[in-house]
């Protein structure tokens, strides 16, 4: 038998929650058909003809059913065929959404013998694959849908939090921006200072998706930690940002390790008008680049 998901995009980080805070994007997705096979074997294939690493240990789709298998005391393997709909290095989570799409499907396969959260310890390893280091932010948004709280990933603690309809608008400059040198670069070190300032925000984002408190999460999405460090790699950052908020935004910044930007606004037609914000400004800086809005 197989089965077909439909693997959606998420937005880590959340300004000020980095590694810890990640959302569901309504789209894009990617659609996976996976297959149960009667013999120890890990195939992972890509439908767009788009090139993936022979070896499944070293895929994001593969690395983690390896590590389902070791749990798995029967003859059996899984084929994976990935219809790629989210750009890989955009920012939203492509290689989140192929390894929570290969471990949701192939636990269907079985049966649903594993819990959520067996699924996102078996899907981090396509994230160790994708980026070097184990983290949560997307795949956790990706299996739970809407906001999800990462509190500890050892031991590994999720907290799925409610969260009002919001809009998402994401512009995906065509730079490129690999999720390791985003980490290679920032400082190990952070002031006292900047910390009180973060867990501040932090508090008050959790709190306002709770609260349904659109003005206490436009106050809470600033981040002094990561963004001061990673938006020099963003061409047009701060005018973006700034511009966004005078339009109307809630707020935004960079989604997970870039390049893609988004904002979060209360109502379609403003991120609809965002959109149009963001497009002038990478138009007149000359940089190719996709905008597009959708929910949570
Ligand atoms: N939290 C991660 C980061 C998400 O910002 O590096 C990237 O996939």
């Amino acid at each position: 038998g197989g089965i077909r998901v439909f693997s959606p995009a998420t937005v880590a980080n959340l300004v000020c929650g980095f590694d810890v805070l990640g959302l569901c994007l309504h789209e894009p997705y990617d659609i996976m058909d996976v297959k149960l096979l009667d013999e120890p074997n890990i195939i992972v294939r890509s439908a767009d003809g788009y090139p993936l690493p022979e070896d499944p240990a070293q895929n994001t789709a593969g690395a983690p059913l390896i590590e389902m298998l070791k749990e798995v005391d029967e003859n059996i393997g899984f084929e994976v065929l990935i219809h790629k709909r989210i750009k890989p290095g955009s920012g939203v989570g492509s290689s989140a959404a192929s390894a929570a799409g290969a471990v949701v499907a192939a636990n269907h396969l079985l049966g649903n013998r594993f819990s959520k959260e067996q699924l996102i310890q078996f899907a981090m390893f396509g994230e160790k694959v994708a980026s070097g280091v184990k983290h949560a932010d997307n795949i956790a948004p990706c299996i739970y849908g809407g906001v999800t709280l990462i509190r500890s990933i050892f031991p590994l603690d999720i907290i799925p939090l409610t969260a009002p309809n919001l809009y998402v608008t994401v512009v995906h400059p065509q730079i490129e921006v690999r999720t390791a040198d985003a980490r290679a670069i920032l400082k190990q070190k952070v002031l006292l200072k900047d910390a009180i300032k973060q867990w501040g925000n932090v508090g008050g984002l959790v709190a306002g998706f709770l609260k349904e408190d659109y003005d206490l999460i436009g106050r809470s999405l600033e981040d002094f930690i990561i963004e001061p460090v990673r938006s020099m790699l963003i061409p047009g950052f701060d005018e973006l940002k700034k511009k966004c908020k005078a339009a109307g935004a809630l707020g935004g910044g960079i989604s997970g390790s870039g390049p893609s930007v988004f904002m979060l606004s209360k109502e379609e037609a403003t991120a609809q008008q965002i959109a149009q914000i963001m497009a002038a400004i990478f138009t007149r800086i000359g940089i190719d680049f996709h905008t597009y809005v959708t929910r949570i």
